[in-house]
């Protein structure tokens, strides 16, 4: 069986910031494997923009290059190729300057009646001059969509700011907040699992569920991002979105219909319902880290050249949620850069049985956990107690039942990656798995008056060895409840 490819309505796409690294590395073969899946129709046409001077052949030569480099050899068709890199066009827009826009109208111009996708990869400061820029030029019209990248704001002020700002030139329904974990497969398959079947629903509540953790762990280190990421620390760059998106798609009530609006209803729900964590009560629950060196690779510091750094590669919190749902239960929210293996996965651990029946023969009960595979190696594994065959009494034991999608796919490892599917979700004008302005306002809400605490305690991040599981005093937050993480193992 093969993948059902539906093909999109005829498409101008215009990348804003197209010679920076975020276009070059995921949108364009993004867009190649979509046109490779004749998803792209014959006259849709990508137009590269930035202030760098390249005619269309001396653009089109550096995206080719960057297919080279990120799309395996065996995918990259020569006739595909070929028709991939004629759509696409070059213009040099110095987007402050609105008078240097003529060339992108008249470009739009030439194509009036069709979709028109304007993304934004660009330096946030550009976020709201683009978008004025737009609105000033009406290019903002009819079918016109806005994609804006993260980070989105620094703070709920500067967030309200900017959804003001882009609001001014866009209605909400044309503008699409990218959080590119919602685009993973497995993100997806989460609402599958939990919407569509009946078997874990009566039980996803505070009488079967103990608690919950979250982890998002990387190898990679900063690297050559460090002068973005010193200014954002890892509760900006991970916590407020991808984490807190999670946190939400695990916790909400079934929404009454699979639309945009009815989902992101339901998960503004969960973003109010969370307990504020202020002053000692935010450092009480939370936990910073900041990875140091190894004899062979630099330290934080000293991959941001700023010595006193005080910015968190490492966040640890217990998040709560006052609601009927899950009074009670914990959701613990873990991510790190420079850790022991790259991991994204969600556990949800079940409550003993609440009567021992088996008594001190038998080994112990642990606890069922679930845990949602996000990467690498997608899929679902339920841990469950069975008896250990055999004869000389009745000893139990725990058996992991596994499911790995990249096995059961029908398509194999061609599934479309995260910015495959939002990019043609936003040209079918599909904003399900994109935040809504509210969202994010909300989450931001509930993430600065934690980074306000820490910063009025004045003290710097746990240092946390690399290639380790984070500071210690992450696990010291699990041990005060008798718990603890899992290990960050892939
Ligand atoms: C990005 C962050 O949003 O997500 C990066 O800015 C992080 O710091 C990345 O490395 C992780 O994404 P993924 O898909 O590789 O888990």
């Amino acid at each position: 069986m093969t993948q059902t490819i539906i093909p999109v309505d005829n498409f101008d796409l215009v990348v804003f910031g197209a010679t920076g690294d975020l276009a070059l590395r995921k949108l364009f073969p993004a867009l190649y494997r979509r046109d490779a899946a004749e998803q792209l129709p014959e006259e849709a046409r990508i137009i590269g923009v930035s202030l760098s001077e390249y005619d269309d052949i001396g653009f089109r030569n550096k995206v080719h290059e960057s297919l080279g480099l990120h799309i395996e050899s065996a995918d990259l068709d020569p006739t595909c190729v070929e028709r991939f890199l004629s759509r696409i066009h070059y213009l040099s827009v110095d987007v402050s300057n609105h008078q240097t826009w003529e060339g992108l109208s008249t470009c739009l111009e030439q194509k009036p009646d069709r979709i028109r996708v304007y993304y934004l990869s660009v330096a946030p400061s550009f976020f709201g001059v683009i978008a004025d820029g737009l609105a000033a030029t009406r290019l903002n019209q009819n079918e016109a969509r806005l994609v804006v990248e993260k980070p989105f704001g620094h703070d709920q002020k500067s967030a309200q700011e900017l959804n003001q700002q882009l609001g001014n030139a866009f209605p909400e329904t044309s503008i699409y907040r990218i959080d590119h974990y919602l685009g993973k497969e497995t993100v997806q398959n989460l609402m599958a699992f939990r919407f569509a079947n009946t078997l874990f629903e009566p039980q996803w509540n505070s009488h079967a569920v103990d608690h919950v953790q979250i982890t998002v762990a990387e190898t990679l280190g900063v690297g050559t991002r460090g002068r973005y990421y010193d200014g954002v620390g890892a509760m900006r760059d991970m916590v407020q979105n991808h984490l807190i998106q999670l946190l939400c798609l695990i916790a909400m009530e079934p929404p009454y219909a699979f639309t945009a609006d009815a989902l992101r209803d339901e998960k503004i729900k969960v973003l109010h319902s969370l307990r504020p964590l202020t002053g000692k009560d935010a450092l009480k629950n939370t936990r910073r880290g900041q990875y140091l060196s190894t004899k062979n690779e630099p330290g934080y510091v000293e991959e941001v050249d700023t010595p006193n750094s005080i910015c968190e590669t490492f966040v640890a919190i217990k998040a709560e949620l006052q609601c009927w749902r899950w009074s009670g239960v914990p959701f613990y929210l873990r991510t790190g850069k420079k850790l022991r293996e790259q991991l994204a996965e969600i556990a949800i651990t079940f409550k003993k049985p609440h009567y021992t029946l088996f008594g001190d023969l038998a080994t112990p009960v642990r606890t069922n956990t679930l845990v949602i595979r996000l990467q690498p190696d997608e899929g679902l594994s339920l841990s469950v107690m069975t008896k250990d065959p055999g004869q000389g009494g009745f000893r139990l034991n725990e058996s992991v039942l596994d499911m790995s999608f990249s096995e059961s796919r029908t398509h194999g490892n061609n599934a479309p990656d995260s910015y495959e599917r939002l990019l043609m979700d936003v040209v079918r004008g599909d904003q399900t798995l994109f935040m809504r302005r509210d969202e994010v306002e909300e989450a931001w809400k509930w993430i600065d008056p934690i980074i306000l605490a820490w910063q009025a305690s004045g003290e710097r991040p746990e240092s946390y060895d690399s290639g380790s599981s984070g500071p210690a005093g992450s696990i010291e937050l699990m041990a005060e409840s008798g718990r603890r993480w899992r290990d960050i193992k892939s």
